[in-house]
Protein backbone atom coordinates (compact mmCIF):
# COMPACT_ATOMS: atom_id res chain seq x y z
CA UNK A 1 0.00 0.00 0.00
CA UNK A 2 1.22 3.80 -0.94
CA UNK A 3 1.79 4.60 3.04
CA UNK A 4 2.19 8.96 3.44
CA UNK A 5 4.13 9.53 6.88
CA UNK A 6 3.47 13.37 8.68
CA UNK A 7 6.70 13.87 10.84
CA UNK A 8 9.54 11.84 11.14
CA UNK A 9 10.39 11.82 15.02
CA UNK A 10 10.04 9.32 17.31
CA UNK A 11 6.75 7.96 16.22
CA UNK A 12 6.61 8.74 12.56
CA UNK A 13 10.40 7.18 11.75
CA UNK A 14 8.97 3.94 13.55
CA UNK A 15 5.86 3.99 11.75
CA UNK A 16 7.72 5.07 8.42
CA UNK A 17 10.82 2.10 8.82
CA UNK A 18 8.41 -0.75 9.74
CA UNK A 19 6.12 -0.70 7.62
CA UNK A 20 8.54 -0.26 4.73
CA UNK A 21 9.78 -3.22 6.44
CA UNK A 22 6.22 -5.13 6.16
CA UNK A 23 6.40 -4.17 2.43
CA UNK A 24 4.58 -0.74 1.64
CA UNK A 25 5.78 1.98 0.04
CA UNK A 26 6.34 4.85 2.34
CA UNK A 27 6.85 8.28 2.00
CA UNK A 28 7.88 10.45 5.06
CA UNK A 29 7.61 14.00 5.95
CA UNK A 30 9.57 16.18 8.36
CA UNK A 31 9.52 19.89 8.50
CA UNK A 32 13.72 19.90 9.37
CA UNK A 33 14.94 19.63 5.85
CA UNK A 34 18.22 18.91 7.90
CA UNK A 35 17.02 15.84 9.23
CA UNK A 36 15.34 14.78 5.99
CA UNK A 37 18.48 15.03 4.69
CA UNK A 38 20.04 12.94 7.28
CA UNK A 39 17.76 10.77 7.39
CA UNK A 40 17.76 9.64 3.56
CA UNK A 41 21.18 9.36 3.96
CA UNK A 42 20.30 6.33 6.44
CA UNK A 43 22.01 8.72 9.68
CA UNK A 44 19.11 7.80 12.52
CA UNK A 45 18.67 10.88 14.43
CA UNK A 46 17.89 8.81 17.57
CA UNK A 47 19.10 5.66 19.79
CA UNK A 48 16.24 2.80 18.61
CA UNK A 49 17.35 -0.56 18.30
CA UNK A 50 17.20 -2.10 14.87
CA UNK A 51 16.42 1.31 13.46
CA UNK A 52 19.68 1.62 11.30
CA UNK A 53 19.21 -1.16 9.18
CA UNK A 54 15.45 -0.81 8.80
CA UNK A 55 16.18 2.35 7.21
CA UNK A 56 19.03 1.32 5.47
CA UNK A 57 16.74 -1.88 4.04
CA UNK A 58 14.03 0.86 3.20
CA UNK A 59 15.88 3.22 1.52
CA UNK A 60 18.09 0.38 -0.51
CA UNK A 61 15.12 -1.25 -1.40
CA UNK A 62 13.50 2.23 -2.38
CA UNK A 63 10.23 1.55 -0.25
CA UNK A 64 10.91 4.42 1.94
CA UNK A 65 12.30 7.93 1.35
CA UNK A 66 12.10 11.01 3.56
CA UNK A 67 10.64 14.31 2.30
CA UNK A 68 10.24 17.68 3.34
CA UNK A 69 6.44 19.10 3.84
CA UNK A 70 3.40 17.18 4.53
CA UNK A 71 2.35 17.93 1.10
CA UNK A 72 4.64 15.78 -0.85
CA UNK A 73 4.67 12.86 1.49
CA UNK A 74 0.23 12.77 1.82
CA UNK A 75 -0.22 13.16 -2.17
CA UNK A 76 -0.86 9.71 -3.93
CA UNK A 77 -1.01 8.06 -0.67
CA UNK A 78 -3.94 5.89 0.27
CA UNK A 79 -3.53 6.78 4.05
CA UNK A 80 -1.59 9.16 5.80
CA UNK A 81 -0.37 9.03 9.24
CA UNK A 82 -0.41 11.62 11.14
CA UNK A 83 2.55 11.89 13.72
CA UNK A 84 3.37 15.26 14.57
CA UNK A 85 3.96 16.21 18.09
CA UNK A 86 1.31 16.95 20.35
CA UNK A 87 3.16 19.16 23.51
CA UNK A 88 1.52 19.76 26.64
CA UNK A 89 0.26 23.45 27.00
CA UNK A 90 -0.16 25.29 29.37
CA UNK A 91 -3.12 23.86 31.19
CA UNK A 92 -2.22 20.47 30.94
CA UNK A 93 -4.22 19.98 27.56
CA UNK A 94 -2.49 18.26 24.69
CA UNK A 95 -1.63 21.41 21.99
CA UNK A 96 -3.08 20.14 18.50
CA UNK A 97 -2.13 23.24 16.66
CA UNK A 98 0.33 20.89 15.35
CA UNK A 99 -1.70 18.66 13.80
CA UNK A 100 -4.06 21.47 13.02
CA UNK A 101 -1.29 22.61 10.96
CA UNK A 102 -0.47 18.92 9.09
CA UNK A 103 -3.77 18.70 7.96
CA UNK A 104 -4.73 22.10 6.14
CA UNK A 105 -1.05 21.32 4.74
CA UNK A 106 -2.52 17.66 3.19
CA UNK A 107 -6.07 18.87 2.64
CA UNK A 108 -5.32 20.50 -1.19
CA UNK A 109 -3.80 17.07 -1.80
CA UNK A 110 -5.34 14.00 -0.57
CA UNK A 111 -6.45 11.23 -3.01
CA UNK A 112 -9.76 9.88 -3.54
CA UNK A 113 -10.69 7.50 -0.82
CA UNK A 114 -7.58 8.26 1.13
CA UNK A 115 -7.66 7.51 5.39
CA UNK A 116 -6.12 9.96 7.45
CA UNK A 117 -5.05 8.46 10.31
CA UNK A 118 -4.05 9.77 13.95
CA UNK A 119 -0.97 8.27 15.28
CA UNK A 120 -0.06 10.78 17.72
CA UNK A 121 -1.35 10.90 21.00
CA UNK A 122 -4.28 12.62 21.06
CA UNK A 123 -7.45 13.62 23.20
CA UNK A 124 -10.82 12.12 22.66
CA UNK A 125 -12.20 14.11 19.87
CA UNK A 126 -9.19 14.31 17.68
CA UNK A 127 -10.19 12.37 15.20
CA UNK A 128 -13.79 14.38 14.57
CA UNK A 129 -11.31 17.48 15.06
CA UNK A 130 -9.24 16.54 12.17
CA UNK A 131 -11.83 15.64 9.92
CA UNK A 132 -13.42 18.69 10.31
CA UNK A 133 -10.53 20.48 10.11
CA UNK A 134 -9.80 19.07 6.67
CA UNK A 135 -13.22 19.41 5.30
CA UNK A 136 -13.03 22.95 6.08
CA UNK A 137 -9.75 23.75 4.62
CA UNK A 138 -10.58 21.39 1.09
CA UNK A 139 -13.84 23.37 0.94
CA UNK A 140 -16.22 20.76 -0.19
CA UNK A 141 -13.36 18.92 -2.79
CA UNK A 142 -12.44 15.69 -0.42
CA UNK A 143 -13.67 12.66 -2.12
CA UNK A 144 -14.43 10.12 0.50
CA UNK A 145 -11.61 10.87 2.70
CA UNK A 146 -12.07 9.25 5.89
CA UNK A 147 -10.00 10.30 9.35
CA UNK A 148 -9.40 6.83 11.88
CA UNK A 149 -7.46 7.14 15.05
CA UNK A 150 -4.65 4.27 15.14
CA UNK A 151 -3.09 4.80 19.00
CA UNK A 152 0.70 3.68 18.78
CA UNK A 153 2.22 1.78 21.85
CA UNK A 154 5.79 1.79 21.57
CA UNK A 155 8.30 2.10 24.48
CA UNK A 156 11.40 4.05 23.39
CA UNK A 157 14.34 1.93 23.21
CA UNK A 158 12.56 -1.26 21.82
CA UNK A 159 9.56 0.90 19.55
CA UNK A 160 10.69 -1.69 16.40
CA UNK A 161 10.13 -4.76 18.74
CA UNK A 162 6.88 -3.43 19.75
CA UNK A 163 5.86 -1.78 16.57
CA UNK A 164 6.66 -5.51 14.52
CA UNK A 165 4.95 -7.49 17.86
CA UNK A 166 2.45 -5.85 19.27
CA UNK A 167 0.08 -6.81 22.12
CA UNK A 168 -2.89 -5.67 19.73
CA UNK A 169 -3.80 -2.79 17.11
CA UNK A 170 -6.33 -0.42 18.18
CA UNK A 171 -8.26 1.06 15.30
CA UNK A 172 -10.52 3.74 15.89
CA UNK A 173 -13.23 4.35 12.67
CA UNK A 174 -16.75 5.48 11.57
CA UNK A 175 -16.56 3.71 8.36
CA UNK A 176 -15.98 0.13 8.24
CA UNK A 177 -14.53 0.35 4.79
CA UNK A 178 -11.38 2.58 6.15
CA UNK A 179 -10.97 0.18 8.89
CA UNK A 180 -10.20 -2.45 6.94
CA UNK A 181 -7.93 -0.67 5.23
CA UNK A 182 -6.07 0.39 8.17
CA UNK A 183 -6.42 -3.22 9.39
CA UNK A 184 -4.65 -4.49 5.79
CA UNK A 185 -1.62 -2.46 6.71
CA UNK A 186 -1.03 -4.68 9.33
CA UNK A 187 -2.16 -7.79 7.66
CA UNK A 188 1.62 -9.58 8.14
CA UNK A 189 1.65 -9.22 12.05
CA UNK A 190 0.15 -11.31 14.54
CA UNK A 191 -1.78 -9.39 17.09
CA UNK A 192 -5.51 -8.85 18.23
CA UNK A 193 -6.80 -6.37 15.96
CA UNK A 194 -9.96 -3.85 18.22
CA UNK A 195 -11.72 -1.73 15.70
CA UNK A 196 -13.90 0.64 17.63
CA UNK A 197 -15.52 4.19 17.40
CA UNK A 198 -12.47 6.81 17.57
CA UNK A 199 -13.23 8.32 21.49
CA UNK A 200 -12.73 4.90 22.49
CA UNK A 201 -9.94 4.39 20.22
CA UNK A 202 -8.21 7.79 21.58
CA UNK A 203 -9.45 6.75 25.46
CA UNK A 204 -8.07 3.16 25.13
CA UNK A 205 -4.36 4.95 24.73
CA UNK A 206 -4.18 7.48 27.58
CA UNK A 207 -6.08 4.94 29.70
CA UNK A 208 -3.44 2.71 29.06
CA UNK A 209 -0.75 4.95 29.36
CA UNK A 210 -2.37 6.24 33.18
CA UNK A 211 -2.88 2.89 33.89
CA UNK A 212 0.71 1.83 33.73
CA UNK A 213 1.70 5.31 35.73
CA UNK A 214 -0.62 4.56 38.53
CA UNK A 215 0.80 1.27 38.75
CA UNK A 216 4.32 3.29 38.87
CA UNK A 217 2.84 5.53 41.51
CA UNK A 218 1.73 3.13 43.37
CA UNK A 219 4.30 0.93 43.85
CA UNK A 220 6.36 4.37 44.90
CA UNK A 221 4.15 4.82 47.44
CA UNK A 222 4.32 1.32 48.59
CA UNK A 223 8.00 1.84 48.60
CA UNK A 224 7.94 4.95 50.55
CA UNK A 225 5.44 2.66 53.10
CA UNK A 226 8.01 0.10 53.34
CA UNK A 227 10.58 2.58 54.21
CA UNK A 228 8.50 3.56 57.24
CA UNK A 229 7.64 0.20 58.17
CA UNK A 230 11.20 -1.60 57.38
CA UNK A 231 9.84 -3.63 54.66
CA UNK A 232 11.67 -4.46 51.43
CA UNK A 233 9.75 -2.97 48.20
CA UNK A 234 11.59 -5.69 46.39
CA UNK A 235 9.99 -8.30 48.36
CA UNK A 236 6.74 -7.13 47.89
CA UNK A 237 6.50 -6.29 44.45
CA UNK A 238 7.67 -10.64 44.18
CA UNK A 239 4.99 -11.39 46.43
CA UNK A 240 2.21 -9.44 44.34
CA UNK A 241 3.18 -9.81 40.81
CA UNK A 242 3.00 -13.70 40.85
CA UNK A 243 -0.43 -12.64 40.84
CA UNK A 244 -1.18 -12.99 37.29
CA UNK A 245 -4.11 -10.40 37.81
CA UNK A 246 -1.19 -8.08 38.88
CA UNK A 247 1.94 -8.96 37.37
CA UNK A 248 5.39 -8.08 37.81
CA UNK A 249 5.73 -5.64 35.23
CA UNK A 250 5.57 -1.83 35.74
CA UNK A 251 6.39 -2.16 39.75
CA UNK A 252 9.55 -1.37 39.89
CA UNK A 253 9.87 1.79 42.18
CA UNK A 254 12.43 4.57 41.52
CA UNK A 255 13.11 8.47 41.23
CA UNK A 256 9.23 8.74 39.77
CA UNK A 257 8.34 8.13 35.81
CA UNK A 258 9.90 10.55 33.32
CA UNK A 259 9.82 10.80 29.46
CA UNK A 260 7.62 12.18 27.02
CA UNK A 261 4.68 10.50 27.63
CA UNK A 262 3.62 9.65 30.86
CA UNK A 263 3.66 13.19 32.57
CA UNK A 264 1.91 14.57 29.32
CA UNK A 265 -0.31 12.25 28.84
CA UNK A 266 -1.94 11.62 32.55
CA UNK A 267 -2.25 15.47 32.84
CA UNK A 268 -3.67 15.66 29.37
CA UNK A 269 -6.47 12.92 30.67
CA UNK A 270 -6.68 14.78 33.61
CA UNK A 271 -7.59 17.93 32.07
CA UNK A 272 -10.21 16.14 29.86
CA UNK A 273 -12.05 15.04 33.28
CA UNK A 274 -11.85 18.56 34.46
CA UNK A 275 -13.63 19.68 31.67
CA UNK A 276 -16.01 17.24 31.13
CA UNK A 277 -16.69 17.93 35.14
CA UNK A 278 -15.53 14.15 36.68
CA UNK A 279 -13.36 14.71 39.40
CA UNK A 280 -10.32 12.23 38.72
CA UNK A 281 -9.24 11.83 42.32
CA UNK A 282 -7.39 9.27 41.53
CA UNK A 283 -5.23 10.45 38.91
CA UNK A 284 -4.48 13.32 40.10
CA UNK A 285 -3.07 11.51 43.43
CA UNK A 286 -0.50 9.52 40.61
CA UNK A 287 0.71 12.82 39.46
CA UNK A 288 0.94 14.36 42.37
CA UNK A 289 2.71 10.50 44.22
CA UNK A 290 5.19 11.14 40.98
CA UNK A 291 5.72 14.69 41.71
CA UNK A 292 6.73 14.13 45.44
CA UNK A 293 9.13 10.90 44.46
CA UNK A 294 11.33 13.64 42.85
CA UNK A 295 10.87 15.87 45.98
CA UNK A 296 11.74 12.37 48.03
CA UNK A 297 14.80 11.72 45.92
CA UNK A 298 16.65 15.77 46.51
CA UNK A 299 16.05 15.02 50.17
CA UNK A 300 17.62 11.21 50.39
CA UNK A 301 20.61 12.87 48.25
CA UNK A 302 20.57 15.67 50.79
CA UNK A 303 20.51 13.86 53.38
CA UNK A 304 23.52 11.56 52.58
CA UNK A 305 25.15 14.91 51.69
CA UNK A 306 24.74 15.90 55.17
CA UNK A 307 21.74 17.53 55.50
CA UNK A 308 22.57 20.89 53.61
CA UNK A 309 24.09 20.81 49.43
CA UNK A 310 26.36 23.70 50.31
CA UNK A 311 29.72 23.03 49.21
CA UNK A 312 28.52 19.47 48.69
CA UNK A 313 29.66 17.58 45.28
CA UNK A 314 27.21 15.14 44.19
CA UNK A 315 28.14 12.39 41.34
CA UNK A 316 24.97 11.43 39.24
CA UNK A 317 24.67 8.18 37.36
CA UNK A 318 22.21 8.75 34.57
CA UNK A 319 20.63 11.57 33.12
CA UNK A 320 17.80 9.75 30.35
CA UNK A 321 14.39 9.34 31.75
CA UNK A 322 15.02 5.68 31.53
CA UNK A 323 18.13 3.22 30.04
CA UNK A 324 18.71 2.28 26.24
CA UNK A 325 17.15 5.72 25.15
CA UNK A 326 19.00 9.25 24.46
CA UNK A 327 16.13 10.46 25.47
CA UNK A 328 15.96 13.42 28.48
CA UNK A 329 12.73 14.58 27.59
CA UNK A 330 11.08 15.43 31.03
CA UNK A 331 13.48 12.94 32.86
CA UNK A 332 13.33 13.01 36.40
CA UNK A 333 17.03 12.31 36.38
CA UNK A 334 16.88 16.49 34.90
CA UNK A 335 14.25 17.26 37.71
CA UNK A 336 16.09 16.24 40.82
CA UNK A 337 19.75 17.44 39.75
CA UNK A 338 17.72 21.06 38.87
CA UNK A 339 16.94 21.31 42.82
CA UNK A 340 20.54 19.66 43.94
CA UNK A 341 21.95 22.43 41.81
CA UNK A 342 19.86 25.53 43.13
CA UNK A 343 20.43 23.94 46.82
CA UNK A 344 24.53 24.79 45.86
CA UNK A 345 25.37 21.19 45.03
CA UNK A 346 28.26 20.95 42.53
CA UNK A 347 26.90 18.06 39.95
CA UNK A 348 28.88 15.98 38.27
CA UNK A 349 27.02 13.69 35.89
CA UNK A 350 27.98 10.36 33.61
CA UNK A 351 25.11 9.57 31.33
CA UNK A 352 26.26 6.35 28.27
CA UNK A 353 24.00 8.55 25.97
CA UNK A 354 23.09 11.85 26.55
CA UNK A 355 26.20 13.21 24.86
CA UNK A 356 26.22 16.99 24.93
CA UNK A 357 22.34 17.39 25.72
CA UNK A 358 24.18 17.16 29.59
CA UNK A 359 25.24 20.61 29.57
CA UNK A 360 22.61 21.92 27.36
CA UNK A 361 19.86 20.42 29.94
CA UNK A 362 22.00 21.34 32.74
CA UNK A 363 23.97 24.49 32.89
CA UNK A 364 26.82 24.24 35.12
CA UNK A 365 26.97 20.41 35.52
CA UNK A 366 30.57 19.10 35.22
CA UNK A 367 29.90 16.47 32.15
CA UNK A 368 32.08 13.73 32.78
CA UNK A 369 33.21 10.86 30.31
CA UNK A 370 32.64 7.63 32.44
CA UNK A 371 30.84 6.62 35.57
CA UNK A 372 34.81 6.44 37.57
CA UNK A 373 35.19 10.20 36.86
CA UNK A 374 31.51 11.32 37.50
CA UNK A 375 32.36 9.65 41.16
CA UNK A 376 35.92 11.06 41.78
CA UNK A 377 35.41 13.68 44.29
CA UNK A 378 31.94 13.96 45.22
CA UNK A 379 30.34 13.16 48.70
CA UNK A 380 26.74 11.21 47.57
CA UNK A 381 26.81 9.24 44.41
CA UNK A 382 23.18 9.22 43.29
CA UNK A 383 22.06 6.29 40.58
CA UNK A 384 19.21 7.94 38.59
CA UNK A 385 18.82 5.66 35.55
CA UNK A 386 18.97 2.33 35.49
CA UNK A 387 21.93 1.56 33.14
CA UNK A 388 22.88 -1.96 33.20
CA UNK A 389 26.71 -0.72 32.87
CA UNK A 390 26.27 1.09 36.71
CA UNK A 391 26.25 -2.47 37.98
CA UNK A 392 29.32 -3.51 36.99
CA UNK A 393 31.68 -1.20 37.75
CA UNK A 394 34.74 -1.17 40.15
CA UNK A 395 33.20 -0.14 43.57
CA UNK A 396 36.61 -0.69 44.99
CA UNK A 397 38.25 2.06 42.64
CA UNK A 398 35.27 4.27 43.41
CA UNK A 399 34.81 4.13 46.98
CA UNK A 400 38.64 5.47 47.44
CA UNK A 401 37.92 8.03 44.85
CA UNK A 402 35.17 9.58 46.90
CA UNK A 403 35.17 11.79 49.04
CA UNK A 404 32.56 10.15 51.24
CA UNK A 405 31.52 6.68 50.22
CA UNK A 406 27.99 7.34 49.85
CA UNK A 407 25.43 6.28 47.54
CA UNK A 408 22.01 7.01 46.61
CA UNK A 409 20.09 4.22 44.50
CA UNK A 410 16.69 6.08 43.10
CA UNK A 411 16.55 2.66 40.98
CA UNK A 412 17.78 -0.03 43.56
CA UNK A 413 20.15 -1.06 40.64
CA UNK A 414 23.27 -2.23 43.20
CA UNK A 415 23.41 -5.01 45.66
CA UNK A 416 23.20 -2.89 48.89
CA UNK A 417 25.21 -5.47 50.95
CA UNK A 418 28.03 -5.65 48.72
CA UNK A 419 28.55 -2.27 49.01
CA UNK A 420 27.56 -1.92 52.62
CA UNK A 421 30.65 -4.42 53.33
CA UNK A 422 32.77 -2.46 51.34
CA UNK A 423 32.54 0.46 53.26
CA UNK A 424 29.17 2.38 51.64
CA UNK A 425 26.25 3.65 53.31
CA UNK A 426 23.64 2.97 50.62
CA UNK A 427 20.03 4.12 50.65
CA UNK A 428 17.60 3.10 47.79
CA UNK A 429 14.07 3.42 47.38
CA UNK A 430 11.47 1.30 49.91
CA UNK A 431 14.48 -1.01 51.03
C1 LIG B 1 5.40 4.61 27.39
C2 LIG B 1 4.56 3.33 27.34
O1 LIG B 1 5.22 2.27 28.03
C3 LIG B 1 4.30 2.91 25.89
O2 LIG B 1 3.44 1.78 25.86
C4 LIG B 1 3.64 4.09 25.15
O3 LIG B 1 3.41 3.77 23.80
C5 LIG B 1 4.56 5.29 25.24
O4 LIG B 1 4.77 5.63 26.61
C6 LIG B 1 3.90 6.41 24.48
O5 LIG B 1 2.85 6.87 24.92
O6 LIG B 1 4.35 6.76 23.39
P1 LIG B 1 8.02 5.17 27.25
O7 LIG B 1 7.65 6.57 27.59
O8 LIG B 1 8.98 4.92 26.16
O9 LIG B 1 6.69 4.31 26.89
O10 LIG B 1 8.67 4.55 28.56
P2 LIG B 1 8.32 3.46 29.66
O11 LIG B 1 9.20 2.30 29.47
O12 LIG B 1 6.88 3.19 29.76
O13 LIG B 1 8.79 4.23 30.99
C7 LIG B 1 8.21 5.48 31.36
C8 LIG B 1 8.78 5.96 32.67
O14 LIG B 1 8.35 5.13 33.75
C9 LIG B 1 10.32 5.96 32.74
O15 LIG B 1 10.76 7.12 33.39
C10 LIG B 1 10.63 4.72 33.55
O16 LIG B 1 11.86 4.77 34.23
C11 LIG B 1 9.46 4.70 34.53
N1 LIG B 1 9.16 3.36 35.09
C12 LIG B 1 8.73 2.36 34.29
C13 LIG B 1 9.31 3.15 36.44
O17 LIG B 1 9.70 4.06 37.22
N2 LIG B 1 8.99 1.92 36.96
C14 LIG B 1 8.55 0.91 36.18
O18 LIG B 1 8.28 -0.19 36.73
C15 LIG B 1 8.42 1.12 34.80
Amino acid sequence: MRVGVIGSGYVGLTTAACLAHLGHEVVAADLDSDRVARLNKGDIPILEEGMPKLVADGLASRRLRFVVGAANAARDAELIFICVATPQGDDGAADLSFVEIAAREIAPVLSPGAVVINKSTMPVGSTRFVQRVLHETAGGQLDRVTVASNPEFLREGQAVRDFLNPDRIVIGCDDPEAAVKVGDLYRSVRAPVIVTDPASAEMIKYASNAFLATKISFINAIANLCEEVDADVREVALGMGYDPRIGFQFLHPGPGYGGSCFPKDTSALLYTAQTHGYDFGLLKGVIDVNRNQYDRTVAKIRSAAGGSFEGRVVGAWGLTFKADTDDMRDSPALHILRQVMAEGATVRAYDPAAGEQAENQLPGVVACQDAYEAANGSDVLAVLTEWDEFRWKDFDRILSSMRSASIVDARNLLDPAALRRRGFKYVGIGR
